[in-house]
């Protein structure tokens, strides 16, 4: 450990001397956390965490005293994220499309470029009532089968993983959110064990070329099997699109997550495996290509 305010009291005996306020800590941590993008934001939230309490309610006292147990947690988790740790991992909570999901390494944090896919997904659900059955392949967190089943109470969704402890974390957000009887989560591989067709595949597959991975920092705590991509990046989405004729049903849509630089091979790919589909891209709010649509 070393934090440095703890480092110092902790050398004193007197168990007064380990205690501080809330707005001293504050100050403390921020100084510590100044790699990071918005460190007195995060010290908060990090507080917040410890203290089970909102922001604002941090805030609102802070001459609120620390407990020796309080502040060894908290040195902790400062130390971790000076380390690089995403915050989200230290929270083990994180906000995706207006839900509150909890969130451990085991799955990659919801970002939110995969809100364009949810919310096209929402347009053509509300646009299409009759078409009710839905995939989400390699569901992670859960954060897009929970944001679609919120929003769309009479969608069934068959929401598979390969990952054993990702589908655990699903699972508890599922049950938090009400939504178990209408989200089904499957360990598979793909779609290969599924009872299909569906209306709608929508899937945010690993899509990150292998080598760029060693260069990346969310790689070194986000789990390897949720980021990489194989050789191009476009391994395991050649593989659905492989085998979706046999999942999607006619007029049925399938939504894939992509990375920018994938704007060309991508849909060239969905052209081959589907001649006769509209394929297309939806570009993010930067107007870089993020989601291939594919309508059978
Ligand atoms: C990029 S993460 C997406 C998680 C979540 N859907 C989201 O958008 O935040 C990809 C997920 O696909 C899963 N996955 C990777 N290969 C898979 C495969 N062959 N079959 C099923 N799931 C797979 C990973 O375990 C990981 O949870």
């Amino acid at each position: 450990m070393n934090f440095p305010f703890v480092l110092k009291r902790t050398a004193c005996p007197r168990v007064e001397s380990l205690t501080t306020d809330a707005g001293e800590w504050l100050k403390i941590a921020r100084q510590r956390l100044t790699g990071v993008e918005q460190p007195g934001l995060e010290a908060q939230l990090i507080l917040g965490s410890v203290l089970q309490l909102p922001r604002a309610a941090v805030l609102a006292h802070l001459e609120r005293r620390l407990t020796p147990g309080q502040l060894e947690q908290l040195a902790q988790l400062v130390n971790r994220r000076a380390n690089g740790e995403p915050l989200p991992y230290l929270l083990e909570h994180w906000e995706f499309f207006g839900l509150d999901l909890v969130v451990t390494p085991a799955v990659l944090i919801p970002r939110p470029e995969t809100e364009l896919l949810v919310e096209e997904a929402l347009a053509w659900l509300k646009q299409h009532p009759s078409r009710r059955q839905a995939a989400d392949v390699g569901v992670g967190s859960g954060a897009i089968s929970a944001a679609l089943a919120t929003h769309i109470p009479d969608l069934r969704i068959c929401a598979t993983d390969h990952s054993r402890p990702a589908l655990r974390v699903a699972q508890e957000n599922m049950r938090r959110l009400g939504l178990t009887d209408r989200v089904s989560l499957l360990e598979m591989d793909l779609l290969s064990a599924c009872r299909g067709p569906f209306d709608l595949v929508a899937a945010n597959l690993p899509y990150i070329p292998s080598k760029r991975l060693v260069d990346l920092q969310v790689a070194r705590f986000e789990p390897a099997d949720a980021l990489d991509g194989g050789n191009d990046g476009l391994r395991l989405i050649e593989r659905l699109l492989a085998a979706a004729p046999r999942w999607l049903a006619p007029d049925g849509q399938m939504l894939l997550e992509i990375e920018a630089g994938q704007g060309e091979s991508a849909p060239a790919l969905a052209r081959k495996i589907f001649p006769y589909a509209e394929v297309d891209l939806k570009t993010d709010l930067a107007g870089l290509p993020r989601l291939l649509r594919i309508v059978n």
